[in-house]
């Protein structure tokens, strides 16, 4: 990549944002040293030509499984050298969840002009090892989400990728690493389980704060100048996205929160960057933030709390429609179209609800919509209604 290219959308604090994309592989995982020995230990023999291993790895999402394969993959892939040359394919079954699809996927990977139609899956799989053997290399296949392609073809393709080289001479065709969420072991038919080897699970607990601080740190001194964000500001993230588990939550606070403190002119990122997630404003922050506000406010978000429990999005022609009947309820006459927006702008700021354009409507103009993040309207509501009836 070309360097001098490098301070392109560099900012006052972030120098980088490519640690902060959702695929980006960083060099050394955190805190994750124990399951990347499990995984070695797994794949113990994997320098031996006839060799083929096999493993699960399972747990909540953000805890780390895809980057756990693409981390391990590399570095097996980097120790081997020549020692046994290895061919990395990553088929995520979401988006491509029937046999076909995924066999596709290897086969474009192995040789990009292979015709897209007009084999059987064996056919396909003879041909895929054919290359491989031909080329001298290993297939160390990741079917990652691989829940969606066991709804679509059951064990179907697992089998017959377990057993590829099944009464052959030449043995060591295919490596697989499966993902899910879900503990997919258990869905497994007995003659694909026992090909598998039932005890090459790897199961990854979700992260504590502590471990959600230490990737948000990483990323951090990735991507942003040095000293731009304190240890105590990175604490403050680890611990918001503590409840979720999930490290993607803890990268995307971090992002946002330089955003905003880049947005606000500074070259620090302060605690009051870090926003809150919804089922935290829900319990601790919403008091002060929900009360305190003007009451024609709260009336206004507690009409929209009313409609975005029930619904995702809502126009701002029907919330103001929706305010105006919230105030006939508690008597008050409603404020002007100019004041209901002034409003509407405050609870966006604070980050309460969010709103965006579409111009779907054809020959109506754009249509604006508001919405809340999902946990926060069945959290405020009755919050709400009691702050207005105390005023
Ligand atoms: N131990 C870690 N060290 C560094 N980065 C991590 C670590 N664990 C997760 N991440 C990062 O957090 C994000 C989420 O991780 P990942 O995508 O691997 O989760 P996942 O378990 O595959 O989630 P899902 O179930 O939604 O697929 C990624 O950007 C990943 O790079
Ligand atoms: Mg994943």
């Amino acid at each position: 990549m070309a360097g001098y290219l490098d301070r392109i959308g560099a900012g006052k604090i972030l120098i980088n944002a490519e640690p902060l994309s959702y695929d980006y592989v960083p060099e050394e995982l955190v805190g994750r040293d124990e399951q990347l020995q499990q995984m070695a230990g797994i794949f113990q023999q994997i320098n031996d030509h006839q060799i083929s291993c096999r493993v699960a790895i399972t747990g909540n999402v953000g805890c780390g499984k895809t980057v756990l394969s693409h981390v391990f993959s590399r570095d097996l892939q980097r120790h081997l050298g020549e020692e046994r040359a290895l061919k990395l394919v990553h088929v995520n079954c979401r988006n491509f969840p029937s046999k076909a699809q995924v066999l596709q996927r290897i086969v474009t990977h192995l040789d990009s002009r292979h015709p897209e139609r007009g084999f059987g899956s064996g056919e396909v799989l003879q041909s895929i090892r054919k290359q491989l053997h031909g080329r001298n290399e290993h297939l160390l296949l990741v079917l990652d989400e691989v829940d969606h392609l066991l709804r679509a073809d059951k064990g179907d393709l697992l089998y017959q990728l377990l057993r590829i080289d099944e009464g052959r001479e030449i043995k060591g065709t295919i490596s697989l690493i499966i993902i899910s969420q879900e503990q997919v072991l258990d869905q497994l038919e007995g003659a694909v389980l026992s090909r598998f080897g039932q005890s090459n699970h790897i199961r990854l607990e979700a992260y504590q704060g502590t471990a959600l601080t230490a990737i948000a740190t990483q990323r951090a001194a990735l991507s942003c100048h040095e000293g731009s964000i304190s240890d105590g500001v990175l604490r403050t993230i680890g611990q918001r996205s503590a409840e979720t588990g999930d490290a993607r939550v803890a990268i995307e606070l971090l992002e946002d929160s330089i955003k905003k403190a880049e947005r606000a002119g500074r070259d620090e990122v302060i605690a009051n960057d870090v926003r809150f997630l919804a089922k935290e404003i829900g319990r601790t922050v919403e008091p002060s933030i929900v009360v305190d506000l003007n009451k024609h406010a709260q009336m206004i978000l507690l009409a929209l709390c009313r409609r975005l429990r029930k619904e995702p999005e809502v126009t701002t022609g029907d919330a103001e429609k929706l305010y105006r009947v919230v105030c006939e309820e508690y008597e008050e006459d409603p404020r002007s179209h100019t004041t209901f927006w002034k409003h509407l702008k405050r609870l966006e700021d604070l980050e309460l609800i969010e709103s965006h354009i579409s111009s779907r409507s054809k020959g109506r103009g754009r249509t604006q919509h508001l919405s809340m993040p999902a946990a926060l309207p069945g959290a405020i509501e009755k919050r709400l209604e009691s702050a207005l009836k105390g005023k």
